[in-house]
């Protein structure tokens, strides 16, 4: 027996445990464990009933990840779950935890089960890009019924343990597990033992509704196939034996595991892990924050102050008018009265969390706060303003952070004494629920301060990722090069509707125009006059975004942008009028509009995105590919079945990417250069992840 895998015996009863930290993944060495487990249980006459229960925090969270890139290591999960249904003892899965994946699948393979009431159960397995396949989307809709199995099968969303008692997952609930399973496993020694039907289970759902279902799961996937290829192995559950339905099953897992999307979707939940543990973080020790700050009560103050109450972090927003801290009050109330709203938090939990925010209009309030985070206009004057005051009425080893967007930190905080406390906190709006925060580390920032940074941003259920300074940090400055690019397609002959059509069939949530619409023109507009005096003379610079503002229409809220609006909605819509302008423009340049094909605007965006990243490593703005992949996907909407700008460079292959920023280079010398850590990537073909450990 493997030493994961042990059994105790008491009275009749057997008790399996499973002891894999940190979460009881069901990898090889459980799997042999479990396989083992079986026939010794049956052959020895004392055993009536088998309880199979897990030490620790979880029963079996899913298959062990890290094993899907090597082979397939025998016993396969679906023979044992077989294996385990077919003892001729009943098997009680105790549950708690969460129940995940492989790990329910198991738990199905038992003929009861019984779940602690805090238990989380589901099937994550579409997150990853592949489907149950260890008979998940065969034994649930045996038990549930169509609608459960295909809301738990294509979302992946996991239930309670009520809900899972409630469709037929779970037979009993538990507040005393480990009595309460024994107790099951007495009540069912020596009956016969309860098995799912193996034949094709029923519905009254005809032929139409499951193609209008279908429908409905790839709309709601764009562009990801793992959810409607599990909609397909559960659609099989009701025309398909078991033993069928299992085999389809299996075959659909096969072809789903070797997809570029499911190795994209395994790199963004094992980067979203890694990007927590930089290498510059290694020696900090985060301090204990009892008090924060936040200065300015605007959008994102109260936004980052909702996040930090929502975190039990006691907060005081500091205002410049009683009025101004009435106002940030007021938002702060009404971003939690729409969290209850949408079923998020109870009443209750609203107002204690509300309890723990004051607001006032006393800058000396900031004198006792342990964490002070400024979050005033982005303008480096305002900034620095801000930072005199802080300079003398801060707690001298108070840590200061400040939310900037593009600003370097350090250009308005060079007069506040002990520059190791001071590090930015790029939160992205709206900040009380964008889950992610650029903690940006200064050439003085001590590791307990960025340590600090990182513990508070995962308490507030955000994922924070370490950026080095630079003009956007990581994000912003690769949004720069995307924009521009944008730009300069839209100057060259396509249409800002070709544009997104194509980036949104990449699976961009919008593309570049309706983004920059909804932000409004007039803040780029504003940081382009700044910048005049610094720009590159011979560098090419399209106007159209300049002329746009010009000519009075400043994006979405005034009707008009690159496109029209109706009022009161959100469509974007031909605009005569900005078209008109375009052409003129085009003209006044003496450019004749080319076409471009939807595959060369998603080739050059992707391309000088993955160029400005090479940039921002080889810099050390960023440590890993990985930690550019998460900026990507968490705060600007990249999909997450690509896996991030760098793993998509994979994806094709960094040779072609290189070709494809070779052949943009070349046509504008001036206005774009190829990164070196690109080229000696891209000579190679080889990929950027080998840069990830
Ligand atoms: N395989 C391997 N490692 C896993 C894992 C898994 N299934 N689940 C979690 N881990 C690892 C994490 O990578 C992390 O490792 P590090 O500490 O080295 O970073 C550690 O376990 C703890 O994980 P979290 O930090 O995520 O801990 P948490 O408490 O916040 O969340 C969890 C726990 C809810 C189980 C979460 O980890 C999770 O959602 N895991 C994935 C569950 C899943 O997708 N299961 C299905 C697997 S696929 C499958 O089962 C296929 C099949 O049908 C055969």
């Amino acid at each position: 027996m493997s030493s994961t895998v042990t059994i105790t015996r008491q009275d009749g009863i057997a008790v399996v445990t499973i002891d894999n930290p940190p979460v009881n993944a069901v990898g090889q060495a459980v799997r042999q464990g479990l396989w083992d487990a079986v026939p010794v249980l049956e052959e020895d006459a004392s055993v009536q009933a088998v309880v199979l229960a897990c030490a620790g925090r979880t029963f079996i969270a899913g298959a062990d990840i890290r094993e899907f890139d090597g082979g397939s290591m025998q016993p396969w999960l679906p023979d044992l779950v077989e294996r385990i249904h077919a003892s001729s003892k009943p098997w009680i899965a105790a549950l708690h935890g969460t129940v995940l994946g492989g790990g329910l699948e198991t738990a199905l393979g038992c003929h009861c089960r019984i779940a602690d009431s805090r238990t989380k159960v589901g099937l994550p397995e579409v997150a990853l890009g592949i489907l149950p396949g260890a008979g998940g989307t065969q034994r649930a809709p045996r038990l549930t019924g169509a609608a459960a199995a295909v809301q738990l099968v294509t979302t992946g969303a996991p239930i309670s343990a009520a809900q899972a008692m409630e469709v037929g997952l779970v037979d009993r609930l538990s507040d005393d597990l480990t009595a309460d399973a024994m107790t099951f496993a007495r009540d069912v020694a020596g009956k016969p033992v309860p098995r799912l039907d193996p034949a094709p289970a029923q519905t009254d759902l005809t032929a139409d509704d499951w193609d209008k279902l279908r429908a409905e799961v790839a709309k709601k996937a764009r562009g990801q196939i793992s959810p409607v290829r599990a909609f397909d192995s559960v659609r099989n559950a009701f025309t398909m034996d078991l033993a069928d339905g299992m085999k389809a099953e299996r075959e659909i897992f096969l072809e789903l595991k070797e997809t570029d999307q499911s190795k994209a979707l395994r790199h963004a939940f094992f980067a979203e892990r890694a990007v927590g543990k930089p290498a510059a973080l290694k020696s900090g020790t985060p301090r204990d924050i009892a008090q924060l700050a936040v200065i300015g009560g605007g959008l994102m103050g109260s936004g980052i102050a909702t996040a930090a109450i929502s975190a039990g972090y006691p907060t005081t927003i500091v205002e410049q008018s009683a009025e101004a801290a009435q106002a940030a009050q007021d938002r702060v109330a009404g971003n939690l009265a729409s969290a209850v709203k949408r079923g998020k938090i109870t009443e209750a939990t609203r107002d204690a969390t509300l309890a723990l925010l004051t607001t006032t209009d006393d800058f000396n309030a900031v004198a006792t706060a342990d964490l002070i985070i400024e979050a005033v206009f982005e303008e480096t004057d305002v900034k620095r303003a801000v930072f005199d005051k802080l300079a003398a009425t801060a707690r001298p080893d108070a840590i200061l952070a400040t939310n900037t967007s593009y600003i370097d930190p350090t250009s308005f905080t060079a007069q506040v004494p002990n520059p190791e406390r001071i590090m930015g906190l790029h939160f992205f709006s709206p900040a009380h629920i964008m889950r992610l925060v650029e903690v940006v580390k200064t050439p003085d920032t001590h590791p307990d301060v960025l340590a600090t940074g990182f513990v508070m941003a995962k308490k507030m259920r955000k994922v924070a990722v370490l950026s080095g300074i630079c003009d956007g940090f990581i994000g912003n400055r690769i949004l720069g090069a995307y924009g521009r690019m944008a730009g300069y397609l839209l100057e060259d002959g396509a249409s800002a509707a070709q544009i997104d059509g194509a980036m949104k069939a990449f699976g961009m949530p919008m593309g570049p125009f309706e983004m920059f619409d909804m932000a409004g023109l007039q803040i780029g507009y504003a940081n382009r006059k700044r910048e005049a005096a610094t720009r590159d003379p011979n560098r090419r610079y399209s106007r159209i975004p300049d002329l746009i503002v010009e000519d009075g229409a400043t994006g979405q809220k005034t009707g008009r942008g690159f496109y029209r609006y109706e009022a009161g909605n959100r469509a974007a819509l031909p605009s005569p009028e900005t078209d008109a302008l375009i052409a003129a423009e085009r003209a006044a340049q003496g450019i004749t509009p080319r076409d471009f094909t939807d595959a060369q605007i998603v080739a050059m965006l992707h391309a000088v995105q993955v160029n400005e990243a090479a940039m921002i490593l080889a810099e050390g703005v960023a440590e890993r590919p990985l930690d550019i992949d998460v900026v990507k996907m968490m705060g600007y909407g990249y999909p997450r079945w690509r896996g991030g700008p760098m793993q998509q460079a994979d994806a094709y292959g960094t040779a072609q990417v290189l070709a494809t920023m070779q052949a943009i280079a070349d046509a504008d010398p001036a206005s774009w250069q190829v990164a070196p850590l690109l080229r000696e990537v891209g000579v190679q073909n080889s990929p950027f992840a080998a840069r990830n450990k």
